[in-house]
């Protein structure tokens, strides 16, 4: 357990943050999903997309990637002349974890001529064997721009590519059996119950709940009588800008509702998690003091052995390509 820490302390390191990202000419990365005191110090707060957009137009020398695994080695591929650190070497992803290169591998030879399209919660291993990265804001416009004869293997996540395989129609896509076990739990239930306690809010779902093919589908049929929007977290974040007066229930990890709040002032009384639960305790291993420590002695350092990460910037420049426009 860590050491609850004072406001005091935690302003305290946050000085410290600061001055050493100076010192350092340091720049700091940092998902949507982290505690509001990382967030405060981060140059740059965003979903897996965003932080690789903008890990690609950083020029300092050190980034300090803010997130779980998967997001440093991301950026460590795109940058591989600089210095990439995380303040947590364990912070990791149970979603990535869902699908290893050997099984890649297998699936690959039971469908030889098919494109492998993997979400960017994955390993650089797997990144490597892929065609296609996507992360949950793009996945619909890459599946669309594959040509409709092609066969699809998409991976890990199961109820992104139920999601996507609804909204695109694709008949011919195969989705991986694997999950996110912060998102797998939420059900159509919890939104049912959710719009009986808040009438009138909008709901912001996450494409990795169990649920979000489930609803659109129920919607569809007119037997959800509810205004749910789909969306990756910087979707989440874009959508509130642009209706700050709503009220909103949000289905995803819990440390979004300190980014959404940051968007609607006065309002964060007016967003609801959906369930208190929804906790990935792997983003926050990331805290104020490892930051200190990471910037300090400038680790941990991701490094992704050079062969491996050659071929895993191919799917991941593919994915910058294609999403540069919509941004
Ligand atoms: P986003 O890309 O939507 O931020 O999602 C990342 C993630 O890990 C969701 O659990
Ligand atoms: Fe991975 Fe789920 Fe945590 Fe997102 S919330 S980082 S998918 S374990």
């Amino acid at each position: 357990m860590p050491a609850i820490m004072s406001v005091d302390e935690i302003r305290e390191l946050q000085r410290r943050v600061r001055d050493l990202k100076k010192k350092k000419d340091a720049y700091i990365i940092a998902h949507n999903y982290q505690l509001p005191e990382i967030q405060d110090v981060a140059d740059y707060v965003g979903d897996s997309l965003g932080m690789a957009m903008e890990a690609k137009k950083t020029d300092h020398p050190l980034v300090v990637v803010c997130g779980v695994h998967f997001m440093a080695e991301t950026a460590a591929i795109l940058l591989p002349d600089r210095k990439v650190i995380t303040p947590e070497r364990y912070a990791g992803c149970s979603l990535a974890e869902s699908i290893t290169p050997e099984q890649l591998k297998e699936w690959k030879a039971q469908h030889p001529d098919a494109v492998v399209v993997s979400y960017v919660n994955t390993t650089a291993e797997v990144k490597a064997l892929s065609d296609y990265t996507v992360t949950s804001s793009n996945a619909v416009d890459i599946i669309r721009s594959i040509p409709e004869d092609r066969e699809i293997l998409f991976l890990p996540d199961m109820f992104l590519g139920m999601y996507v395989k609804e909204v695109t129609g694709r008949k011919n896509m195969h989705i991986w059996p694997g999950e996110c076990h912060v998102h797998a739990r939420v059900t159509p239930q919890d939104i049912s119950r959710a719009a009986v306690e808040h009438p009138g809010a909008t709901m912001l779902v996450h494409p990795e709940c169990g649920c979000s093919t489930n609803c659109l589908y129920l919607k569809a049929k007119g037997e959800l009588d509810v205004d749910i929007k789909v969306f990756s977290t910087g979707g989440m974040v874009r959508y509130v800008k642009e209706h700050p007066d709503r009220e909103y229930v949000v289905a995803t990890e819990v440390g979004i509702l300190y980014r959404l709040s940051k968007e609607i002032g006065d309002g964060s009384d007016r967003l609801k998690p959906l369930r208190e639960d929804m906790v990935c305790e792997y983003m926050k291993m990331i805290t104020v003091d490892k930051l200190v420590r990471s910037l300090e002695e400038e680790i941990y350092e991701v490094k992704v052995p050079p062969h491996v990460a050659e071929r895993a910037r191919v799917p991941i420049e593919r994915m910058l390509q294609l999403s540069s426009k919509g941004r």
